[in-house]
């Protein structure tokens, strides 16, 4: 295959390829279309507004969500106006720039303690604003959310006591069933953890509440989540580029990104080095792999280094090498800019505004 864009760039850089992206967010606006589940992908692993207009105007998508107020704003800054944070808005600071942007833009977030209710109550009471919010409910990852059934229903009361901040949906997250290899079973799990998040809908309703807003799911899980009862909208957002690891456990999407290396030195007979390490791709959930060249070994990652072993390919110095990153979110915002492949051409780099704003 023609690789000559590779001389454009100078490295490390990360790469896109359009080609793959765009088949990937066709695909899922396929399934969205086909199944008529709503899809809010997470756009805190593309962190780019040009991405999240293409989602929303060609991928079937209805809003977008992010983790944090600062990537909230970018995208609404860019003219979108339907987000949710899918996460905790706790700090002072940040919950007061969640209420400007009230003031509008729809941005909602999710919930999951009384004090965290009550600080949103205070500072939107003030700013005049009603904040809409979604009751986060544990699906076993464990890292947010309250418990379905009973202790969900206690805090939906509380919300619907405390002034300015309305129940409009549920949320929950089975993040920890993205690795899981065996089908069957992250089907089966899945499918539990929809059955809590809809039985506390149920709860919910049966208590003068009426939900019909069920926000959930990623890339690994989202096709088992939408197919079960009460399930109103997936936020896959890793699908857009995919990675090593959703890669491995679904591999209908692309691999759409990568970074690029150069060999910088030889020190040995099949010994090389490239010249990224650590800081040029996250290495937090594993090691990258060397795109279509099997007959490399990684040995070591440093920071500004990788050293690599021939065991068959030729290798020179100068040669352009494509690592494909474990998990992509946290490599994407280590960089300012991506570069675009189109129809295997060099077409510019793209700014990533989102980039860094995890606060
Ligand atoms: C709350 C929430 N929803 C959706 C997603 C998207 O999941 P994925 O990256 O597997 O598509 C994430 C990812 O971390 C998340 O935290």
């Amino acid at each position: 295959m023609d690789d000559s864009w590779k001389s454009d760039i100078s490295t490390p850089a990360l790469v896109l390829n359009y080609d793959a992206m765009l088949k990937n967010i066709k695909t899922m606006a396929k399934f969205v279309k086909d199944t008529g589940v709503n899809l809010r992908p997470h756009l805190k692993t593309a962190k780019m507004p040009i991405v999240a207009h293409m989602i929303l105007k060609e991928g079937g998508a209805n809003g977008i969500a992010v983790a944090k107020v600062g990537e909230a704003e970018i995208f609404a800054q860019s003219g979108i106006d339907d987000i949710l944070i899918a996460n905790q808005v706790i700090d002072a600071e940040h919950i007061k720039r969640l209420v400007m942007l009230n003031k509008y833009v729809l941005v909602r977030c999710a919930v999951d303690s009384r004090k965290n209710i009550l600080d949103l109550s205070k500072q939107a009471t003030k700013a005049n604003v009603e904040l809409e919010v979604l009751l986060e409910i544990n699906l076993g990852l464990g890292r947010a959310g309250v418990e379905p059934g009973e202790p969900a229903l206690e805090l939906a009361k509380f919300i619907r006591d405390t002034p300015r901040v309305k129940l409009v949906g549920l949320q929950g997250y089975e993040g920890h069933l993205t690795p899981m290899m065996n089908v069957e079973q992250r089907e089966t799990m899945t499918k539990e953890c929809m059955n809590w998040l809809n039985e506390t809908k149920n709860l919910l309703n049966e208590n003068g509440f009426n939900i019909d807003y069920i926000s959930t799911s990623g890339s690994a899980t989202y096709m088992h989540a939408a197919m079960c009862d009460g399930v109103t909208e997936i936020q896959p957002g890793t699908y857009v580029f995919s990675d090593e690891h959703l890669y491995r456990v679904n591999p209908i999407f692309d691999i759409a990104v990568t970074v690029l290396s150069t060999i910088q030195n030889q020190t040995g007979k099949k010994e090389f080095t490239l010249d990224a390490g650590t800081k040029a791709i996250a290495t937090g959930d594993g090691k990258p792999i060397i795109k279509d060249m099997p007959k490399i070994k990684f040995r070591v990652m440093n920071e500004e280094h990788t050293q690599i072993k021939s065991i068959g390919a030729d290798l020179e110095i100068g040669q352009k090498i494509e690592l494909i990153p474990a998990h992509i979110c946290p490599t994407i915002n280590l960089y300012d800019y991506i570069h675009v492949i189109k129809n295997n051409e060099y077409s510019g780099k793209w700014q990533i505004f989102a980039r860094g704003k995890n606060y």
